[in-house]
């Protein structure tokens, strides 16, 4: 238990919002009625909370030694049922035996017409209940777990990576994955029987029945500790839950089936396909546990801005159709038609959530001619604004318990409008309250500036807006346009990215002055006030985002030698003015400088220094234009000393007025 609980902390870097652990019954003072049976503790929050759960047992007794023993734990960030202990993992294939850990709703449905009873929420338990199906109507008493796995994982779509222990095989693991991470940890003293394990492939062009009785391992393609002494397995998402144990590890395949019996580690594929590797060597990790959970970044934060182009695609995945040029939001299509129906949409969010509204109004008054407000929660609050029932308010929130929205949310229902969340976190008080929405899958975000979480937002917006024009026809050539651009975005996001050193340069010439000066307009005026905010919140320097219109009424008197100012200055409607802005600023002995288009020559010429992006459809360019701010404010931070991950007097989920 102290290994698995150790293990779940490591991951918990991740933000995980609940957890479990299933182990070996037997334990208790009555050991052998007991020894068919698995032990499941789980519990919402964090790991301690588990981990004080599993003290509060009665009847585990932590003295009881085996020669063999297997347990399994998961933290869990929810994405398929809200955090609650029956929704945690692992996940059981039946209720009176404790057991292991898709087209998800058919399966489900089929399973559940067979008589299984399904207890949670989770896609994850439908895996459980087709391996007990499997089991129950086996063919033959000796068909091995391995087997019996392969047989499961075959009916499985998408991704995933699963560990599975039973009554039914006692002291035997299996773990297999596909699309999700697995690697296997292996700790002995002694001399190991190899270090290259061979892959045993199941079809040889036998008959497909006698398959499960060949026999599965032998001397030649099994790990082992020579002279038959103890060795420990551990299966693992993430080295970091392993590394103070052992660095030695295997990395497995997509749909590579690991098992461990009596000690002995065999590794099975189905079938070979050209060009496998047919072993899994054991390599030495020369990592240190920290940079691990980092991974080559030193902050989450810079870990976070660099896995943007990963972490739009999966606010994409399965909603996007780039082939035929369609969107669907599964969160939103029971309510989709009244919401065409409205007469106003109110986007109202905090911080960073709120510049995601700014950024993506002018494209959604464009493809809902609708009025669009977009308001900060507490000041919305604060004026008693005119709400009504034919209004739909939409709160965004990574956290989704940011206390300034969520009062928001419970005033727009009390004038019943409906109400749409955009939330980074399942089973989140904004999750939960509002009648429908969508969750924008980045991924948990650790950094307190809000990097990833501001981009995927960007991006469920720009869905939404997509989906709502989905049937006009007019709008076919711009919706077209769009999502070709949601396409490439990834690979530009790439490319934006590898101006890291020279953003660091420009950081290194900045970081002494006390101010920033940030001005853009039109779908930028969102990137400088973002911009801004990254700037004031982790490096302490004032910051200022400005709207280029604005300049001339009074920000320009700012404007020197002196000042630093970057403009924003993109090829789209507002060019020419950006081009009178930079040139008021030019006039000024300003000296600006300029994020631009690559190919944008004539401003690259009158700048005194540029930052080229790659061009991109107008109203997605601002994803573009926010990166080289996101990096130069964790450069500056980085430069100054400060702690970017966690800044002084902010916290990342703000839950009081
Ligand atoms: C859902 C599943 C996803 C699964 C997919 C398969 C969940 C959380 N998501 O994703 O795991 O792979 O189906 O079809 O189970 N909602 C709100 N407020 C919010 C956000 C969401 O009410 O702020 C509601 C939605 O209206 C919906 C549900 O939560 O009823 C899930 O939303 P979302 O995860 O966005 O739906 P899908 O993308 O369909
Ligand atoms: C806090 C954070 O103030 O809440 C900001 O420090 C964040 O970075 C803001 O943007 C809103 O948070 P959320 O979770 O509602 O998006």
């Amino acid at each position: 238990l102290e290994i698995l609980i150790k293990g779940l902390r490591r991951l918990e870097y991740r933000g995980y919002d609940s957890a479990g652990v299933g182990i070996d019954g037997g334990n208790s003072k009555e050991w052998e009625s007991n020894a068919k049976s698995i032990h499941l503790i789980k519990q919402r929050g964090k790991v301690k909370a588990l981990d004080e759960e599993i003290h509060k047992q009665q009847d585990i007794d932590l003295d009881v030694e085996f020669d063999v023993h297997l347990g399994i734990a998961h933290t869990r960030w929810a994405t398929h049922g809200v955090p609650s202990p029956v929704n945690s993992h692992p996940q059981r294939s039946d209720k009176n035996n404790g057991g292991v850990c898709l087209e998800f709703q058919n399966k489900g449905k089929n399973l559940e017409s067979k008589g299984y009873e399904f207890e949670s929420e989770t896609d994850t338990e439908t895996i459980a209940k087709l391996a007990k199906y499997m089991y129950d109507n086996r063919e033959s008493d000796d068909l091995s777990f391995a087997t019996l796995v392969e047989r499961v994982i075959q009916q499985l779509e998408g991704a995933f990576a699963l560990v599975f222990k039973s009554v039914h095989y006692p002291g035997e693991a299996v773990g297999t994955r596909r699309g999700g991470p697995l690697l296997m940890g292996v700790r002995s003293d002694h001399k190991l029987s190899t270090d290259h394990i061979p892959v045993l492939y199941r079809s040889s062009g036998k008959d497909k029945k006698s398959c499960s009785s060949i026999p599965r391992t032998d001397q030649d393609t099994c790990l082992f500790p020579v002279d038959e002494k103890a060795v420990e397995y551990f299966f693992a998402s993430d080295a970091s839950a392993v590394i103070e144990h052992t660095n030695r590890v295997i990395f497995l395949e997509d749909d590579d089936v690991a098992a461990v019996v009596e000690g002995r580690l065999s590794i099975h594929r189905i079938k070979r396909s050209a060009g496998d590797y047919p072993a899994r060597a054991i390599q030495t990790l020369q990592m240190e546990l920290q940079q691990i959970m980092k991974g080559n970044f030193s902050s989450f934060m810079q870990k976070e801005i660099f896995e943007q182009p990963e972490s739009v695609v999966n606010t994409m995945r399965g909603r996007v159709n780039f082939d035929n040029n369609t969107v669907t939001l599964g969160g939103l299509k029971d309510h989709i038609k009244e919401i065409q129906r409205c007469r106003r949409l109110i986007l109202i969010a905090c911080g960073t959530s709120y510049h995601a509204g700014v950024a993506t109004r002018q494209v959604l008054e464009e493809l809902t001619e609708l009025p669009v407000m977009v308001e900060l929660a507490s000041d919305f609050l604060d004026r008693n604004t005119p709400v009504f029932r034919d209004d739909v308010c939409f709160f965004i929130s990574q956290s989704g318990e940011t206390a300034d929205s969520l009062m928001a949310l419970r005033y727009c229902k009390e004038r019943s409008a409906l109400t749409v969340g955009i939330t980074n976190t399942v089973g989140s008080s904004i999750s939960r309250e509002t009648d429908c929405g969508v969750h924008i899958n980045a991924g948990p975000e650790i950094g307190v500036a809000s990097t990833k979480a501001y981009t995927s937002q960007f991006v469920a917006l720009i869905m939404f807006a997509l989906l709502m024009c989905d049937d006009r026809i007019s709008m076919q050539p711009r919706r077209r346009e769009i999502i070709q651009g949601l396409r490439v975005l990834p690979d530009l996001i790439k490319e934006v990215l590898s101006l890291d050193d020279e953003i660091q340069k420009l950081a290194e010439e900045l970081y002494k002055n006390k101010s920033v000066l940030i001005m853009g307009r039109g779908y930028h005026y969102a990137t400088c006030l973002e911009g801004a905010l990254k700037i004031k919140e982790i490096t302490y320097m004032h910051s200022e985002g400005i709207l280029a219109g604005e300049l001339k009424h009074g920000p320009l008197a700012l404007v020197d030698k002196l000042m630093p100012v970057i403009m924003i200055i993109m090829r789209d409607h507002t060019y020419t003015k950006c081009q009178n802005a930079l040139q008021q600023v030019v006039a000024r002995q300003g000296r600006p400088i300029v994020i631009c288009d690559k190919d944008d020559q004539e401003t690259i010429r009158n700048s005194c220094r540029s930052i080229k992006v790659p061009h991109c459809v107008d109203c997605l360019q601002g994803i573009l234009s926010v990166i080289p701010l996101q990096l130069l404010s964790f450069h500056l931070a980085v430069l100054r000393g400060y702690d970017v991950d966690c800044p002084r007097n902010l916290a990342k989920s703000v839950t009081v007025e």
